[in-house]
């Protein structure tokens, strides 16, 4: 960095609390450099829904910075995560985002991968090469509720906690009975960061999402965290009866503030995310008793948000592309039953979120203009309006210096 340029260190020491990021924060190549190497490549990670790979062979891609993973099905049913780069020359060796395969066969040299990952054909190769030396390499890959996490590090930090938390949770949506309704995958023009700063919040929602406020309440408590704790009467009472009902409920937060868990109602009469805030779907995905349930709504950062309804399931996807750009993919699942037509309109199913969507890729990219021109300033957040984004923001500060270390940072 050159001297006018302050070091991450000095960026983060120098945060002052309820308030934006620094500009660097948002457009420098080394900072995002820097969130990939301890954020990214260090936590785990939301792929997808198990329900995506249908059958043996079933696989999917995903790029996350310089990494390339494939997640596959195997014959046994289990769900495998590999490093997507061939043994032999390093090719990729699965060049779709996804598709349906017997084998994994590299398509340089026709190296041929069994779908637990071993290598199995390898032609013209010297006589003492050994196949079982040259698997493809393994990514670590856990499933809770359904839900296919992975993590690039060598030693990923702890998983048991989160799934054990959200498995009482996720248990009554019955995932493992869901099929992918529909996928859309956007690119939003700004920084992973901003994109989740908006999501950490509705203070935006009233000027901007006029389908989702529809259904989704403006109050905070919704989508925030209560600076004191605290949580309404009202809310609490919602709790109480969801979970005596066999549904989770309470609001809970977890260690380092990495994920929540939560089911608050709707607006209104609302059930579900429609433009009459009626069913999506007439056969339920899941089996949450009463149709006013409103949302089980799970965020794990720094990847995930979703909403799980009584009729269906939203799982989204963030993936940082560049500095600047960042991929959002929203997956809509309801029971591998459900006849589109019959028991769902597709249209009626998705627009609010592909509005939403577009919408939130709207201000998000706005928000990129303003924080890249040199005059911008961190301004401060509404305590009560933005406590979610406070509570995201003092996540990311605290797990980029908990990652750096104070050797490192002592050092330099
Ligand atoms: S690089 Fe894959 S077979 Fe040669
Ligand atoms: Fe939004």
């Amino acid at each position: 960095m050159t001297a006018t340029q302050p070091n991450i260190h000095d960026l983060l020491a120098r945060r002052r609390p309820g308030h934006a990021l620094e500009q660097p924060f948002y457009t420098s190549a080394e900072i995002y450099q820097l969130d990939l190497e301890n954020i990214w490549y260090r936590e785990w990670l939301y792929a997808i829904p198990a329900c995506q790979l249908a059958r043996a062979g079933s696989y999917v891609t995903l790029k996350i910075g310089d990494y390339n993973v494939i997640i596959v099905k195997g014959r046994d049913g289990e769900i495998r995560g590999f490093h997507n780069s061939c043994r032999h020359r390093g090719s990729i060796v699965c060049k779709a985002r996804e598709g349906q395969v017997a084998k994994l066969v590299c398509p340089y040299h026709s190296w041929t991968y069994d779908l637990d990952g071993r290598l199995v054909w390898a032609d013209k190769m010297n006589a003492d090469f050994d196949p079982s030396q040259h698997g493809l390499r393994s990514v670590h890959l856990r499933e809770v509720g359904g839900l296919v996490y992975i993590c690039l590090a060598g030693n990923p930090p702890n998983f048991e906690t989160f799934a054990q938390k959200a498995a009482p949770y996720l248990d009554v949506h019955d995932l493992g009975d869901a099929k992918v309704a529909y996928t859309s995958s956007i690119i939003e023009k700004g920084n992973w960061k901003l994109v989740w700063e908006n999501n950490r919040e509705c203070y935006h929602c009233s000027a901007n999402h006029p389908s989702l406020c529809r259904s989704f309440p403006l109050d905070p408590e919704m989508s925030g965290i209560m600076p004191d704790g605290s949580v309404s009467e009202k809310l609490q009472a919602h709790f109480d009866r969801c979970t005596a009902a066999g549904a989770p409920a309470q609001f809970y937060l977890g260690e380092h503030g990495q994920f929540r868990l939560t089911r608050a109602p709707l607006e209104g009469d609302a059930v579900s995310y429609t433009m009459d805030g009626k069913v999506a779907v007439q056969k339920n995905l899941g089996r949450v008793p009463f149709a006013d349930a409103g949302p089980l709504m799970v965020f794990h950062y720094p990847t995930t948000w979703n909403h799980f309804l009584p009729d269906h399931s939203l799982t989204f996807r963030v993936m940082p592309i560049s500095p600047t750009e960042t991929e959002v993919t929203t997956t809509w699942l309801v029971h591998k039953d459900a006849v589109e037509g019959v028991d769902y309109d597709l249209k009626r199913l998705t627009e609010v979120w592909i509005a939403t969507n577009d919408e939130d890729r709207e201000v998000v990219e706005t928000n990129q203009l303003g924080v890249s021109t040199p005059a911008f300033v961190p301004g401060p957040y509404s305590d009560y309006w933005e406590s979610g984004v406070i509570q995201f923001v003092d996540w990311y500060a605290d797990a980029m210096e908990r990652a750096l270390g104070p050797s490192r940072m002592a050092a330099e």
